[in-house]
């Protein structure tokens, strides 16, 4: 049955109390989890009890016992790869289920209008769109496959997308990531209706991970420093996806990690996913919401 199942109950009360003894025993697959946060998130799921399958391009830098974590080399580009990571998920995993997914994977990279100077124009790269977003779509679609096979309440399945506050704001040198980001913050939104899973966002502010190079992120610690705000830190990440993966009454919400300056937990349900009440844009929201189209054979998980 596919129910519509999000409404805006108003922001998650984010620095409450996180029980980690609920994902205890739970198979988690965690996209890009031999680094940064990725690996964060693999590491605290595993002291909380639950079995993680890391699927990356290389292995995690750090050991796991075998039964609590198991690394599968997987590209999320390939559509092969990722069935691989699922079915290895279900065969190696202690409930041979799959409860959560963090679809994590994700690369940054240089700018649309790189290269202007050159003497012919450069055909631009979409590897970050390809990473990104084909690689979260792969993700997202066997997510709904299996959980809607695994779990009889479609409250069971928590799919979690790594956003970025570059998916909220203007970021004038960074035109590929920032779509890439905005474009995953758009498929939680689509997709927090369909009843298929809960689904939710993770949207952090710089932290300090391989995924930038030192001297940019020195430069840009200084800077920010400069105007009384600090990098998030890894461990908030940490929090705000313990906090969804926690809570089966969260769905459809976007969840920032940043400085503790704007929020002392370090992470803030960012309430920005909706329209006000009465709005234009929330009668306009109202009226595409009436459509029905999987009377047309527009549907997933129908
Ligand atoms: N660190 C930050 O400041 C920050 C801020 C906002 C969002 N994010 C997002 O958080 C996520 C994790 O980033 P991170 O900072 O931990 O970076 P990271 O570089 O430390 O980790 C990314 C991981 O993804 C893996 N990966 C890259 N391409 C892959 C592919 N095609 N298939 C499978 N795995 C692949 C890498 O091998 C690596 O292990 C990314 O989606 C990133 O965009 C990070």
């Amino acid at each position: 049955m596919v129910v519509a199942f999000y409404e805006n109950r108003g922001p998650v009360d984010c620095p409450s109390e996180i029980d980690t003894s609920a994902v205890a025993g739970k198979t988690v697959i965690i996209t890009g989890g031999s680094s940064g946060l990725g690996l964060c998130y693999a590491k605290a799921f595993v002291e909380a009890g639950a079995f993680v399958v890391i699927a990356d391009l290389q292995p995690p830098t750090v050991a796991f016992e075998k039964a609590q974590a198991v690394f599968v080399r997987c590209d999320v580009t390939v559509w092969g790869d990722q069935v691989n990571a699922f079915e290895t998920a279900v065969k190696r995993s202690p409930n041979q289920k799959i409860d959560i997914v963090i679809a994590n994977a994700g690369i940054a990279g240089p700018d649309v209008l790189a290269g202007l100077s050159c003497d012919t124009p450069q055909e631009p790269s979409t590897k970050i769109i390809d990473v990104n977003v084909i690689g979260t779509l792969y993700t997202t679609n066997l997510s709904g496959w299996y959980f809607r096979r695994h779990h009889d309440d479609p409250r069971k399945g928590c799919l979690i997308f790594m956003s970025s506050i570059n998916g909220y704001i203007d970021s004038q040198s960074s035109s590929i990531y920032s779509t890439s980001k905005f474009g995953v913050r758009g498929l939680m939104c689509c997709l927090r209706r369909k009843g298929v899973f809960r689904v939710n966002t993770i949207a952090p502010w710089i932290i300090a991970t391989p995924i930038m190079r030192k001297d940019f992120l020195e430069s840009v610690e200084k800077e920010f420093q400069s105007m009384g705000l600090d990098l998030a830190y890894a461990q908030d990440a940490v929090s705000a996806v313990l906090r969804v993966a926690t809570d089966p009454s969260i769905n459809g919400r976007s969840l920032a990690v940043v400085p503790r300056q704007v929020a002392p937990s370090g992470y803030m349900d960012l309430e920005l996913d909706d329209f006000d009440e009465g709005s234009t844009m929330d009668r306009l929201q109202k009226a595409v919401l009436a459509i029905s189209y999987n009377k047309y054979g527009h549907t997933i998980g129908g």
